[in-house]
């Protein structure tokens, strides 16, 4: 397994390089070099004053036990019974447990025989849908299924919602003794709902650490319990998280890949209309790295106001792509459409298997220049290309490579954004760590429901919601 950094490129991102119509400067990177050292000297102040807790966890050896131990009981207690582990949970609940077992498992974990898996199956209820979570029921039984509930309040309808209607399907089958010895609840430490009902039915408890919000919550028991369970090497993926901290510790700008990114993406946002920043991973398994980002991106970015208060609407717009699909699908507008994004490619230098595409149809010429060469090499060819053809066409590129996708490394690249996108709510001017326009739709939602203390809400909003007939095409 290869233990190297991984390294960002941002050549593609020069104006040199992209015929300057949204490309940056040198001279404009390097003018954010004061202002960088600011922004760095209040992280290091707030991270000292227990403010950004996020930065810590990768040395949280006591967690990894804690995360191993209770992993390892429920293990124990369910013995050869152990099929399935269900996560229940949304957002930055689940969005880090799916990146890390879409990266590091099997690309079809769930469907190899028992004795070639790392670990029981994987499936994660994150939404509500009622056909997807009766689904679940019709594949996962409730002897054979252990349950992690992960909701740091408690109160989130969709996950609380789930595993109420898990609660009833399992006690019914197993009876409620059985359910509880198979449940494991990942909430606040101390306080919330769901701490309430762990203790009352003297569930395993795992915490959402204090001071952690969801998005930024994947190196905690958050991300490390369903990745351990999943048979992924967590003390690996904490020590890549770690390399990434000595990284991303340098105040200088240009020693520092997340500072560096942060500009980069910054400054072509406001001063060259780039409002898009794209995720674009050649790799499958890296698709899902590309929807945690998205989160972390669009809660941790996107406000009216700033810290002091103005109006200013932040905030890029985080879109997934997955290479070499997105070619055939996205990439159009991504070349020819408006002057409005900014793509990282995510480039996988070793992938774990060499497959030789065979020499067959030579006398097609269409096809037969594919024999000899590896998917590798296709693969890596195509990804070389639509970076050439991106910049080519004026649009900017940065790129992160990684040696191979082993956990050290994916450890690496979740480090390295969520210190980016702090550094980032910094150029913006904005609280990177709160997420207030999530509470609108909540709080209708409690009313149209009837939840105690919410009855007016949506009674108040309800004339707004008046639909005109004559807008609507039968
Ligand atoms: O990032 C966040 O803070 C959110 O996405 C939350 O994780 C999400 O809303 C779920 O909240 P909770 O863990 O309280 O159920």
């Amino acid at each position: 397994m290869i233990k190297k950094q991984i390294t960002y490129d941002y050549n593609n991102a020069l104006a040199k390089n992209t015929g300057g119509r949204s490309g940056i400067t040198l001279e404009e990177i390097e003018s954010y070099a004061e202002r960088t050292k600011q922004i760095h000297e209040t992280l290091i102040s707030r991270r000292g004053k227990g403010e950004l807790v996020f930065y810590d966890l990768p040395y949280g050896k006591d967690d990894v036990k804690k995360v191993k131990k209770v992993g390892n009981e429920i293990k124990t207690r369910m013995g050869d019974r152990l099929e399935n582990l269900l996560i229940i949970g949304i957002g930055g609940s689940s969005l880090g447990g799916i990146a890390l077992s879409r990266a590091l498992c099997h690309p079809f974990h769930n469907f190899l025989p028992k004795q070639k898996r790392q670990g029981p199956r994987i499936f994660f209820a994150e939404n509500i849908d009622p056909d997807e979570i009766k689904g679940l029921f019709d594949v996962l039984d409730p002897e054979t299924t252990a349950v992690n509930i992960i909701s740091k309040s408690g109160t989130t309808a969709e996950p609380m919602a789930n595993f109420l209607l898990f609660q009833k399907y399992m006690t019914e089958k197993i009876g409620a003794d059985n359910f509880k010895l198979q449940v494991v609840a990942t909430t606040d430490p101390k306080k919330g709902t769901m701490r309430e009902i762990a203790n009352e039915l003297g569930l395993q408890t795992l915490k959402v650490p204090e001071g952690v919000g969801g998005r930024f919550s994947v190196l905690s028991h958050v991300g490390l319990f369903p990745a351990y369970m999943a048979g992924i090497d967590i003390d690996l993926l904490l020590e890549g998280a770690s390399l990434m901290d000595k990284v991303c510790s340098s105040s200088k700008l240009l020693e520092n890949p997340a500072y560096t990114n942060g500009v980069i993406h910054y400054h072509l946002h406001t001063t060259k209309g780039v409002n898009m920043a794209v995720l674009m991973p050649y790799s499958s398994s890296l698709s899902e790295v590309s929807v945690w980002y998205r989160q972390l991106l669009a809660e941790s970015l996107g406000k009216k106001y700033s810290l002091s208060g103005e109006i200013v609407y932040a905030g890029q717009t985080p879109i997934k792509a997955v290479g070499a699909v997105d070619q055939h699908s996205q990439i159009q507008l991504y070349r020819e459409g408006p002057f409005d994004k900014i793509i990282t490619v995510l480039k996988v230098q070793n992938f774990k298997n060499f497959l030789n595409i065979p020499t067959l149809y030579e006398e097609h010429e269409g096809l037969s220049y594919l024999g000899g060469h590896t998917l590798n090499e296709l693969f890596q060819a195509e990804q070389i290309a639509t970076v050439h053809a991106l910049i080519k066409s004026g649009r900017p590129v940065v790129e992160l490579s990684l040696p191979e996708i082993n956990p050290h490394t994916v450890g690496q690249l979740f480090y390295l954004y969520e210190v980016q996108t702090v550094f980032s709510g910094y150029l913006y001017n904005v609280n990177s760590l709160d997420q207030p326009g999530v509470e609108a739709g909540k709080n209708y939602t409690y009313s149209i429901l009837g939840r105690k203390g919410y009855e007016k809400v949506w009674k108040e909003e309800a004339g707004l919601q008046k639909k005109d007939s004559r807008y609507i095409i039968p």
